[in-house]
């Protein structure tokens, strides 16, 4: 096998294990799209029940569960739950129970955002990876350690920002969020900075930047831009930068990323 399939390999067992499953069920694959028609004649042999399974008394079935809401549905669902939220408290209280997204079942749990709801500017990232979702909170792994880094070069800390994510939970085996999970989070995190109300918004990489800022330009060429965010109440200032994790795989563009967290500093001054 090729490094690139060994890893994905492992990439697809490790999302099988996060998910919960635990012993192989044949060893010989399936094509379950095969026309019935081409299958061999002869039946296989079923397996021997394994002996744990035949220790194991029957578990009872899980309850039934509301199927869950259809896609148009679960984005009208997020719009309505979001705008009844007064605070922040009330927000996470409503993401907590919100059912409309899928990927709450399969974190561990909801991270909602970290750092000063006072504070003037605000960093939004795509989605919380596995540190985050064993923590609860945004950006504590390693792209959260240089995340910090960029913060001190320009004097600031976690108590000086707030930071939070387009979606609130970890995506199994850190892979993309859907266009449908992203849309059904947006009102959510677009009420959440409604109710930060920072002076200054950062996107932290291109979803996020195209998640609220609306540009679909390449984050190369559309970083460090200021452009303007409309928060429902009022406008303020909106820029992308370079996602840590990027800068973690490409050194060379922190000098970039310096760039643009001087021009963030420079703003917050301008806007005391
Ligand atoms: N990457 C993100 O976009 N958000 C986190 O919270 C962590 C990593």
């Amino acid at each position: 096998m090729t490094p690139d399939g060994t890893r994905a390999a492992r990439d697809i067992l490790t999302f099988y294990v996060e998910n919960g499953a635990d012993a192989v069920i044949g060893e010989v694959p399936v094509d379950r799209f095969a026309d019935p028609a081409d299958s061999p004649a002869t039946p296989v042999a079923p397996r021997p029940v394994r002996e744990t399974q035949a220790r194991e008394p029957a578990r009872a079935a899980p309850p039934a569960q509301a199927a869950p809401p259809a896609p148009d549905e679960a984005v009208m669902a997020a719009r309505q739950a979001a705008k009844t939220a007064a605070s922040l408290e009330e927000l996470r209280a409503i993401l907590d129970r919100f059912e409309g997204c899928g990927l709450r079942a399969t974190a561990k749990q909801l991270v909602f955002a970290d750092g000063n709801p006072k504070a003037r500017v605000m960093f939004v990232g795509e989605a919380p990876g596995k540190e985050e979702d064993l923590e609860g909170l945004p950006f504590i792994g390693p792209s959260g350690q240089l995340l910090n880094l960029m913060l001190a070069a320009i004097g600031l800390d976690r108590t000086k920002v707030y930071i939070a994510n387009i979606i609130p939970w970890r995506p199994p085996g850190n892979r993309d969020p859907s266009t449908h999970e992203t849309q059904t989070c947006l009102p959510f995190i677009q009420r959440h900075i409604e109710l930060v109300d920072p002076d200054i918004l950062v996107c932290l990489g291109k979803p996020s930047m195209g998640a609220l800022l609306g540009i679909t330009d390449g984050i190369k060429r559309a970083r460090g831009k200021w452009v303007s965010y409309s928060t429902g109440t009022r406008d303020i200032r909106g820029m992308a930068v370079f996602h840590p994790a990027y800068l973690l795989r490409n050194p060379i563009e922190k000098r970039m990323a310096w760039r643009d967290m001087l021009a963030v500093k420079k703003a917050l001054a301008n806007s005391a």
